[in-house]
């Protein structure tokens, strides 16, 4: 990491600008979470709905105190998973801090403390919350290389930090703690059984968590169509495996069938599938235990499943 791109970033958010920023787990589009401006400038480069509230990446839990209000059981959280791609959703405490138009208009906040070392960097040199999505057009793959994300959105941003490819490759997992519930409302490589271990079994059925803002159904998708639970490739399409046993497949998430190696592969292969323009990306069945449940997730929304 060049500190040098360390400051030009600083810099850049303290001038209203958008950054390219690297997280562990997908690369963000970053600004300063205060300025509205600067904020309705992310959504534009998403081409986002502007419903869809941004999380505001924090340098540690006591700044993450200073912007909402913790619990127990979100200090308990917090103090277990960060710096890392854990999200929490909470009452918000500094309206100002995350503006309105970050928070689409809710009394919540998300808030998170990323593990990768040139976001932390990043935050502290700029000493304020960034409200940074990830760095995709809004309803495409998230960028997991540096290369993808200046390729997504790198044109609208002032600045940019090469931090190498994101060791977890899927976004973080967000779970609310409002109304004296615990919540997951998006699965990620923190898994539920984890978060449970903290503050018991959470609450509410899927159909719930789906109310969150901006889970909408086709997401995360390439331009060609996606087909999930496909063990053969399809005529004129590509075959993305899991597992051994694949001889037919293009692309392999992990032949050993780790879940982490596959989520950190996920995106990237779905792009470069893609970039082969086939009439049908087809991708083999991934067990949904663990951190299943996050790559299954992510894969029924490029395939248009979930609603
Ligand atoms: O790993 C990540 O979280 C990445 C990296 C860059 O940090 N960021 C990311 O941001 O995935 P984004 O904007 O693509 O996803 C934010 C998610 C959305 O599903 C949004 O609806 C939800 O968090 N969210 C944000 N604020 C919320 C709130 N107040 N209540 C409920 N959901 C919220
Ligand atoms: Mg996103």
């Amino acid at each position: 990491m060049n500190p040098l791109d360390v400051e030009a970033c600083a810099s850049a958010l303290k001038a209203g600008e958008l950054v390219i920023l690297p997280t562990e787990t997908v690369y963000g589009l970053g600004a300063d979470a205060a300025d509205p401006v600067a904020v309705a400038r992310v959504f534009e480069a998403k081409g986002r709905p502007r419903f869809n509230p941004l999380i505001a990446h924090v340098a540690d839990a006591a700044h993450g105190a200073q912007i909402a209000r913790f619990d127990g059981r979100a200090e308990a959280l917090a103090e277990r998973f960060w710096p890392g791609p854990l999200t929490l959703v909470l009452p918000v405490r500094d309206e100002q801090a995350v503006c309105d138009l970050a928070r689409a208009g809710l009394s919540s906040v998300a808030v998170r403390s990323p593990g990768h070392g040139a976001a932390r960097a990043v935050i502290a040199a700029f000493g304020g919350a960034v409200v940074a999505p990830s760095a995709n057009r809004s309803g495409r793959p998230s960028p997991t290389t540096y290369a993808d994300a200046m390729e997504e959105t790198g044109g609208h941003a002032g600045a940019s930090l090469d931090g190498g490819p994101c060791a977890v490759g899927l976004e973080s997992t967000v779970v609310s703690l409002l109304d004296g519930e615990v919540r997951l409302l998006r699965p990620g490589s923190i898994t539920r059984a984890e978060i449970a271990e903290v503050v018991g079994d959470l609450s509410g059925s899927e159909a719930e968590a789906h109310r969150s803002p901006g889970r909408m159904s086709l997401h995360y998708a390439p331009d060609a169509p996606v087909r999930i639970n496909v063990d053969a490739r399809p005529l004129g399409g590509v075959l993305i495996g899991f597992g051994q046993g694949m001889a037919d497949a293009d692309f392999n998430l992990s032949e050993s069938g780790d879940l982490r190696e596959a989520a950190a592969n996920l995106f990237r292969m779905l792009r470069e599938a893609d970039r082969r323009k086939p009439e049908l990306i087809a991708v083999a069945r991934v067990p949904d235990d663990g951190l299943g449940e996050a790559i299954n997730d992510r894969l029924r929304r490029a395939a248009g499943f979930v609603g």
